[in-house]
């Protein structure tokens, strides 16, 4: 560890911009290098008065161990592929806020003790009672995409979901008055709380299957050194752990137990990474399976409803699509299908919605509406064509 110079460090190919705070001292400690995201707050940021929870923990951590602290910024957009090319490649000795699972990137990687859960809240207005998952009947709830909180609300004929991509539309939607309530991640949707909103909402952490993640501090293999001084320290940082998460808005309050995922009926699940509720939806009697038509004839045979299907396709497509199918850019114009497929419009259809086009930004779909549904949602595109 000695004598690492920055030249070395600056020396790696990749597009990740160096900051580090003060040159290195060739008689003092080495900086303790921590990876980051450079835009992703309430988690890390490069603006220096706005850091991050994880950024700010990173530096009480080199406090506490008496070493400067680096930062190598790095974009997690792409998920696991920048711990690869960050820490996997040593550029960094730790990165803050990782799943300690060992599931995630198998063995190369070790865990401190968890900091902290993160998980999705209920954010409401303050004079909304919420006990269960019963207090959401009859009202409009915010849910995101593909999500559990979704996958919980999007099947109850009594709830209305409205679904969102992100926690920044889920905390709109709630302002604009088209919400009640929103089931968000609780981190995002505390820190706009805080920042956008004025603090005027309460928060309401849950626990239960698939709600709630305990977050670490993952080190590669080699660093179990590091990783033992760090866990040696955390304890005495919990105070300034939650006085960070108070300061981000993250919410700090003891999760409420959902019990009663129990009265879920008719359970569409969706695609994304669940597993844990998927499990314990297997204890639940199987629902009415749909029949699985594959081909684009056999499909046409479902009852469409074009009013249902302008329903859904409101609902849910024009997040991407335009309200109405109204879109002026082309290629996701679904008024040009007929233009730009004739007859083989409905296979193009059932094929894209069923199985997406990942790599495009187009979702899948034939896990989280039925094929009745999509069906219903062809018959209202139909009536939207146009020639121009
Ligand atoms: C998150 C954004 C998003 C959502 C939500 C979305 N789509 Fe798409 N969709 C896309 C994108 C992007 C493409 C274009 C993919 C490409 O470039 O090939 C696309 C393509 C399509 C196509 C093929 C268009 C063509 O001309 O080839 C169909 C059909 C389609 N979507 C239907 C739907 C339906 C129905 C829904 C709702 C159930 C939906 N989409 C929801 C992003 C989305």
């Amino acid at each position: 560890m000695k004598n690492r110079s920055l030249a070395s460090v600056a020396a790696l190919s990749i597009a990740a911009v160096m900051a580090a705070h003060g040159p290195a001292r060739a008689a003092g400690p080495d900086p303790l290098r921590l990876c980051a995201d450079p835009d992703n707050l309430p988690f890390s940021s490069e603006q220096a008065a706005k850091p991050g929870v994880y950024v700010e923990i990173g530096q009480a951590l080199g406090k506490a161990l008496n070493r400067p602290v680096s930062m190598v910024w790095y974009r997690t957009n792409f998920g696991k592929r920048a711990v690869r090319v960050t820490m996997l490649a040593k550029q960094c000795d730790a990165t803050i806020g990782l799943p300690p699972d060992s599931d995630f990137m198998g063995p190369r990687l070790i865990f401190s003790k968890p900091l902290f859960k993160l998980g999705y809240a209920i954010i409401a207005p303050k004079e909304f009672e919420f006990t269960g998952v019963s207090s959401f009947v009859g009202k409009r709830v915010a849910v995101q995409f593909s999500t559990t909180p979704h996958n919980m609300i999007g099947p109850r004929e009594d709830i209305t979901s409205v679904t969102v991509l992100s926690p920044e539309e889920g905390m709109m939607k709630l302002a604009e008055g088209k919400a009640d309530a929103a089931f968000l991640w609780g981190a995002h949707a505390g820190y706009l709380n805080t920042t956008s909103y004025g603090g005027k909402y309460k928060l309401i952490s849950v626990d239960g299957p698939g709600l709630q993640w305990p977050t670490a501090i993952g080190f590669t293999r080699d660093h179990a050194d590091l990783r033992d001084k760090i866990d040696a320290v955390l304890p005495g940082m919990h105070d300034t752990i939650a006085a960070l998460m108070t300061k981000y808005g993250l919410p700090v309050d003891t999760p409420i137990k959902l019990g009663d995922l129990a009265s879920i009926q008719r359970v569409r699940v969706a695609a994304v990474g669940d597993k844990a509720f998927r499990f314990a939806q297997a204890a639940q009697p199987a629902p009415a399976a749909a029949p699985p038509p594959a081909a684009g004839d056999k499909v046409a045979a479902v009852a469409a409803d074009p009013t249902e299907g302008k329903e859904v396709f409101n609902g849910t497509c024009a997040h991407c699509h335009g309200p109405d199918a109204i879109q002026s850019e082309k290629k996701i114009d679904l008024r040009r299908l007929t233009t730009r497929y004739g007859d083989d419009m409905q296979n193009v259809f059932w094929k894209t919605v069923h199985d997406g086009r990942p790599s495009k930004g187009m979702p899948a779909w034939k896990e989280v509406f039925t094929d009745q549904q999509l069906a219903s949602v062809l018959a209202y595109l139909k009536t939207r064509q146009t020639t121009e």
